[in-house]
């Protein structure tokens, strides 16, 4: 094994049970972290980025179902751990920013208590040096007058402070990876980029795993060593972000970055025609094959094997075919 691996997720195909049946979502997705390494993870809404996202650490919604797949984590799969073992992980291990700090913060505590009952269960600390670390970790957040904070709850701080004192608790102790979720969607837009600027400064001083999942493609191109793009439940490209940015190979990645003017210099955004497909019965082959310019009768066929066109980017996509 690659002794620098932390996360590798191998076909992993997720469905949701509802009252019209069975949604097939997740359609064989595939995506690795090494340590220390900041991966992008980009796709229209309804992709299955939290889909994808919330398997990791199996935190998916009860009418969720993992219908095959692996997510080994140092190695080890996390779909065949024990309760106990996927505690210690969440407790230490990964930990994960969503992209509403308002629900992710027990209302009815201070922050102070917050933070010392994660300090308390993860490492065994109280009392004053569980509050020692406590302070310290708004302090590395950037919030001013952490002590203020601390003695603060929920509702008495604005937007931007909760969503710091989530990146305050994701980054207590020693963790080894960070799932951030849309971290800064709910956020006003000055904010927006301070919140993130610290996040990606964080994670880069520390030396942690980073998944950052995101609409906000600039943010991304800014921040990631590598990009994931995700299309209705495939990984349809991958690669160094400096790659996948400048020289985009999937007509969908291609749609997606058309509808950003910034990222192509072209003046109006075009937007990509059709939409994400139903999941209840979700095109056969290419599930981008109704959508695409450049279909060709083998793309309704089967789900294409992924190419290398470039040194470590991939797409997977019949119009590479070697
Ligand atoms: N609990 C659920 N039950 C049924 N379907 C669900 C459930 N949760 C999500 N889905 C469906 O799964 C698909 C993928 O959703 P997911 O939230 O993973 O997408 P996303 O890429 O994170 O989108 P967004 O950018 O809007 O956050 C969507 O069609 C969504 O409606
Ligand atoms: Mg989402």
């Amino acid at each position: 094994m690659d002794e620098n691996m932390l996360l590798q997720i191998k076909n992993l195909h997720v469905g949701y049970k509802t009252h019209m049946g069975i949604s097939h979502v997740l359609n064989g997705v595939h995506l690795e972290v090494h340590k220390g390494e900041r991966i992008g993870v980009i796709g229209e809404s309804g992709s299955g980025k939290t889909t994808t996202m919330k398997s990791i650490l199996r935190i998916l919604p009860s009418n969720a179902i993992i219908k095959k797949g692996e997510i080994l984590y140092n190695g080890k799969d996390v779909l065949k751990m024990s309760e106990k073992e996927l505690l210690e992980i969440r407790r230490k291990k990964i930990s994960m920013i969503f992209q509403d700090p308002t629900s992710a913060l027990n209302p009815l505590f201070k922050v102070g208590q917050l933070m010392e009952d994660i300090i308390k269960y993860s490492y065994k600390l109280e009392g004053d040096e569980a509050k020692e670390m406590a302070l310290k970790a708004l302090k590395d957040a950037a919030l001013p007058d952490p002590e203020r904070v601390y003695d603060s709850y929920p509702f008495q701080l604005s937007g931007g402070m909760r969503q710091r004192v989530c990146i305050a608790l994701a980054l207590i102790g020693e963790r080894e990876l960070i799932i951030a979720d849309e971290p800064t969607t709910n956020l006003d837009v000055t904010i927006k980029a301070q919140v993130l600027k610290l996040l990606g400064k964080m994670v880069r001083e520390r030396n942690v795993g980073w998944i950052f999942v995101s609409q906000a493609l600039g943010a991304v191109q800014e921040n990631v060593d590598r990009v994931y793009v995700l299309y209705a439940g495939n990984i349809v490209e991958w690669g160094p972000a400096g790659k996948v940015f400048s020289n985009p190979l999937h007509p969908y990645t291609q749609k997606l970055f058309e509808c950003v003017p910034k990222l192509t210099g072209k003046k109006f955004a075009k937007g990509i025609r059709g939409r994400i497909p139903n999941y209840f019965s979700p095109p056969s082959g290419c599930r981008f094959h109704p959508r695409c310019d450049f279909v060709m009768p083998v793309c309704k066929k089967e789900l294409p094997k992924p190419v290398e066109v470039e040194h470590e980017h991939f797409v997977a996509c019949y119009n590479y075919r070697r």
